[in-house]
């Protein structure tokens, strides 16, 4: 938990963000939910609790069955919570009061649960405007239905608040809030990396011929649990890594094969950290590998460079993607003009995905309240194209704003089929000289980063080794 003062402060410029979007006088109420218990098989032998990020966010209560409302209107608030009983006691030990609770927090009324229920009632029955966001887990959902009145479906829906669903005045927000880090939130995030740096390390030295990736991935995880809360989201590790997120872990590393890593901690404030790197399985990398190897990282290291205030993350991936398309050009992947091919899209056959996405108590933050509300916001309007498409942050960079930059190259033979099929390529695509490459796999190189307000800084005290001759070299060594 972080000091009471910055949960105060938070609360504070929450109502300073809705006294701007809402009437005064009718501004209503923000209703908050933590999570509760989720069983995996059967009540009692329940999922690791992990709480609501905008629940934490607000209310700092790491703890099931907690709910909240801050009052629009007379800027009271309460945090609703039930005191243990004895029988919680036998099973549980003794537990600090809920009142207790609320003032680590700074919030000095507290009351029990049942409470809130009735609260939330007594303002949709004086009409007043009831402001949630949209529920990221099922219960939520039904509890926010029942209370309100609204149909299961319209609470996940944000629109303006008169028409009944999430609220989007405080979905906006809370983006706004949540999107710039305060100092306290970057300390975590370093210390979120930290542990990310130990997680992939451990990951580089597990990949060696005969090893089963499954063995590695809990190595890593064991990590992240020894040092924090655990993973920030499924460990991806994968000999195919041209699939995306590749969760099977059953291959035994192969030599000639390149290993994918894509993988992050959560620190025990639920911060998180999201990294990736791509390993030769017999620790060097053949001409071919080097080749897009050495692009992608040239592309990881360009975004950064380009990462600052006064330009936007549209920009920098956009920046990103012609460097590598001039650079699979000169290998005659590609042939043609390359704006022409930024233009209409033919990035997205090597990198199907964005150059990056916000990162903060969520490895993407905040993307249960919407990609658009929080990556693009009313600045610019997202692409249909593939690729550009799939990029989750696109807006002017502020300092403050801690973002992905994970460039990748993929070779994905159903898609390079599919395109050739129906001619998407528009004649760019050398088709002849992607057919040796069906068997390649893919690479992804990934940091965190910071906007500053001159430039920008990675994450974490140590960068992971990230150079084709830098990894051959370590690799060598362990
Ligand atoms: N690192 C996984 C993701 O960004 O989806």
């Amino acid at each position: 938990m972080l000091e009471s003062k910055v949960y105060v402060s938070r609360r504070k410029a929450l109502l300073a963000q809705m006294a701007a979007r809402t009437a005064e006088g009718n501004r209503g109420v923000a209703v908050f939910l933590g999570n509760v218990d989720a069983a995996q098989n059967y009540r009692g032998n329940d999922y690791k609790f992990r709480q609501d990020s905008s629940f934490l966010y607000f209310w700092g209560v790491d703890e099931p069955w907690f709910a909240a409302i801050l009052d629009l209107d007379s800027a009271e608030e309460c945090l609703y919570g039930d005191d243990v009983d004895i029988d919680d006691i036998i099973w549980m030990g003794p537990q600090p009061s809920v009142a207790s609770k609320g003032e680590a927090v700074g919030c000095a009324r507290t009351q029990p649960l049942a409470e809130f229920d009735k609260a939330v009632a007594a303002a949709v029955a004086a009409g007043r405007p009831v402001h949630f966001l949209p529920p990221a887990r099922y219960y939520n959902q039904m509890k926010l239905a029942e209370l309100t009145g609204i149909s299961n479906a319209a609470v996940r829906k944000v629109a303006p608040v008169e028409a009944g669903g999430a609220s989007e005045e405080l979905v906006k927000s809370v983006v706004a809030l949540r999107l710039i880090k305060e100092q306290c939130e970057i300390e975590e995030i370093d210390k979120a990396c930290e542990i990310g740096y130990w997680m992939h390390t451990e990951a580089r030295r597990g990949c060696k011929p005969g090893v089963l990736e499954q063995d590695i991935v809990g190595r890593m995880e064991g990590v992240t649990l020894s040092k924090g809360w655990g993973v920030s989201f499924t460990t991806i590790l994968s000999q195919n890594g041209e699939t995306l997120h590749n969760h099977s872990h059953h291959q035994v590393i192969t030599p000639g094969r390149l290993l994918v890593v894509d993988a992050g901690a959560e620190s025990n404030t639920h911060y998180a950290s999201d990294f990736t790197r791509t390993y030769p399985c017999s620790g060097k990398f053949t001409t071919k590998q080097r080749e897009i190897y050495d692009i992608v990282e040239q592309a990881n290291e360009l975004a950064f460079s380009l990462t600052r205030p006064g330009t936007s993350y549209w920009d920098v991936h956009c920046a990103t993607v012609k460097f590598m398309l001039e650079q699979l050009k000169a290998l005659d992947f590609v042939r043609g003009d390359v704006d022409e091919m930024v233009a209409c899209g033919i990035s997205g056959l090597f990198m199907p995905h964005g150059l990056g996405h916000n990162m903060g108590m969520d490895v993407h933050d905040m993307e249960d309240l919407g990609e658009n509300y929080v990556g693009y916001g009313d600045e610019r309007q997202r692409s249909p194209l593939l690729g550009m498409g799939n990029l989750r942050m696109a807006r002017d960079l502020k300092p403050g704003h801690v973002i992905s930059d994970e460039p990748g190259i993929y070779f994905i033979p159903a898609l390079i089929e599919q395109w050739k099929r129906e001619g998407t390529d528009k004649g760019f695509v050398n088709y002849d000289k992607l057919a040796g490459y069906y068997d390649f796999g893919g690479i992804r190189l990934e940091d965190d980063v910071l906007v500053t307000p001159d430039g920008a800084r990675r994450l974490g005290p140590y960068r992971l080794p990230i150079k084709s001759s830098e990894i051959e070299e370590i690799m060598s060594k362990e």
